[in-house]
């Protein structure tokens, strides 16, 4: 019997997993006593009955690597640890099946589990390989907030996007004379929204990591108009936050969802410039799932096809507990304790927060 190793994609999707899945199927398909088999939306796939899995050869895989999304299909709920369950009187509660679903791997012949997903899907690889799996990680994340690896894949594609819509916003804020404010993914780290105010040309960026004055932002307003005309744009991340103020979130009401939502802090922050006295006319715009849907760029897809084929080379090896990663040049392998255990946050001192003060940007602070 053909060893068998199963891939499965967790987390909110990201541009380049399907580049990721062909990479490991090709990889796979050079070695002639192993077979790929994927697990639809995560380990539901396998804790679900009757199982829900597919056979990826490289017919299924064939020109997948530019589509955009999972074939495998994704999720942000539930999983081996914390599976839902609906109690009698309607509410929901969650049960531990990890070692239940581990059982079942082994009767399906599974002998190496790769789990491509962001810090939260790689903390449930941590904690299966604990209990014996042999499992590796690929990163996965368009926030590129994972500290390992130089980027994941996703992030690059993400940051075009973003880009673009500055681009477009710029010619929009200029004719109209107003201030546009673009609200971007990055929950705790803001390196979409810094990536795409320097290759925009935003006047203000704020991010997570630098708590924002509201008079500083003002200022810039109020410098940049003059008898009324003038235009500011201005890039802010979702979970940017004022001085002493909190991230915007809610709670979920999907079951099963332990993440916060983030959303709405560009139309905040439009009420707080106008509280604190500007007169420009102004407008937001949110960016959303735009930024994760779609085609991945050139680089994603490299990036992400070298993920895949190493990450293959480290089942052959029997490489497990690991993360592929990317430091420039190569693709190795950590941890997944040390993949986990450091957030990739952009740091005040660093040559790009430079960058952007060099250019005259506004960071809020
Ligand atoms: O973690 C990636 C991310 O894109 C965050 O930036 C964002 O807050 C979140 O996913 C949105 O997740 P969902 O698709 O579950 O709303």
């Amino acid at each position: 019997m053909k060893k068998r190793v199963l891939v499965l994609t967790g987390g909110g999707d990201c541009p380049g997993l399907n580049a990721v899945i062909r990479g490991i199927v090709k990889r796979a398909a050079q070695e002639e006593d192993w077979e790929v088999i994927g697990s639809i939306q995560s380990f539901d796939g396998i804790l679900r009955e009757p199982t829900e899995i597919m056979v990826l050869d490289e017919k299924a895989v064939a020109g997948i690597h530019f589509q955009g999304g999972t074939i495998l299909g994704t999720t942000t709920k539930g999983g081996p640890f914390a599976w839902p369950i609906k109690e009698k009187d309607g509410t929901w509660s969650s049960v531990d099946r990890s070692d239940e679903m581990i059982r079942k791997l082994q009767y399906m012949g599974i002998d190496a589990v790769i789990n491509i997903g962001g810090d939260g899907s790689q903390k449930i690889s941590q904690a299966l390989f604990e209990k014996g799996l042999n499992i590796i990680g690929v990163p996965k994340t368009i926030d590129n907030d994972l500290s390992s690896t130089d980027y994941t894949f996703g992030f690059q594609t993400a940051v075009q996007i973003a880009t673009e819509a500055v681009d477009k916003l710029v010619t929009t804020a200029a004719s109209h004379n107003r201030v546009i404010i673009l609200e971007v993914m990055g929950r705790d780290a803001g390196w979409i929204a810094l990536h795409s105010s320097i290759a925009g040309g935003a006047e203000v960026c704020l991010i997570p990591e630098i708590p924002y004055d509201i008079n500083k932002v003002l200022q810039v307003v109020k410098n940049r108009f003059v008898d009324g005309k003038g235009h500011v744009n201005i890039v802010i991340s979702e979970g940017a936050k004022p001085k002493g103020g909190e991230t915007i979130t809610k709670e979920s009401n999907e079951v099963g969802n332990a993440n916060l939502k983030l959303g709405g802090v560009a139309s905040k922050l439009l009420y707080e410039l106008k509280d604190a006295g500007c007169e420009a006319d102004m407008r937001e715009t949110v960016l959303g799932h735009l930024q994760r849907g779609g085609v991945p760029n050139a680089f994603d897809r490299i990036l992400a096809t070298q993920f895949g084929v190493k990450a293959m080379e480290m089942a052959l090896e029997g490489k497990f507990g690991e993360m592929v990663a990317y430091r420039h040049p190569e693709i190795i392998s950590v941890q997944f304790l040390e993949a986990i255990s450091k957030y990739n946050y952009v740091n005040r001192d660093s040559t790009l927060i430079k960058t952007a003060l060099g250019i005259g940007m506004c960071l809020g602070d």
